[in-house]
């Protein structure tokens, strides 16, 4: 394993302290490893409109495609707030994991206190919703 998950974490916890988050106050940062090994950053970015808003895990994705990757081998995401649970995905960014992940995907999960569970995105997204 090239990056190792405390260092995926670390990336996703810097992106992290970037995440625009007025409105919330819930801040959130992700970090992937692609399949040639590459690392791509993203964080939440609040709008005043809220709908607008987006995820970290968008923004990470985004960066990812947009250097030509199209697999994601792993991504970490920290994210919380005082006596929430840690960020697992929400729905839609469940699905667009899904978009770029295979059986091997591995998603972890971060809490407060550094500890992370791992998920595929089978347990996170079954009976999931595909064209192929
Ligand atoms: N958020 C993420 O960035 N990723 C998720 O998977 C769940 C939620 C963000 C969106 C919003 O800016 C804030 O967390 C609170 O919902």
């Amino acid at each position: 394993m090239a990056i190792a998950n405390e260092d995926l974490i670390t990336a996703a916890t810097e992106a992290r302290e970037q995440a625009y988050s007025k409105y919330s106050g819930y801040s959130v940062g992700a970090a992937i490893v692609d399949d040639q090994g590459r690392m791509h950053v993203g964080c939440n970015v609040e709008n005043a409109a809220y709908p607008l808003g987006s995820c970290a895990e968008a923004g990470a994705i985004a960066a990812m495609v947009q250097e030509g990757g199209s697999l994601i081998e792993r991504i970490a995401i920290v994210g919380g707030r005082d006596a929430v649970a840690p960020c697992t995905p929400c729905g839609g960014c469940r699905q667009r994991i899904h978009e770029f992940a295979n059986d091997d995907t591995v998603i972890l999960v971060i809490d407060d206190s550094g500890k992370w569970q791992e998920y595929s995105i089978d347990d996170l997204l079954p009976a999931s919703f595909h064209l192929d």
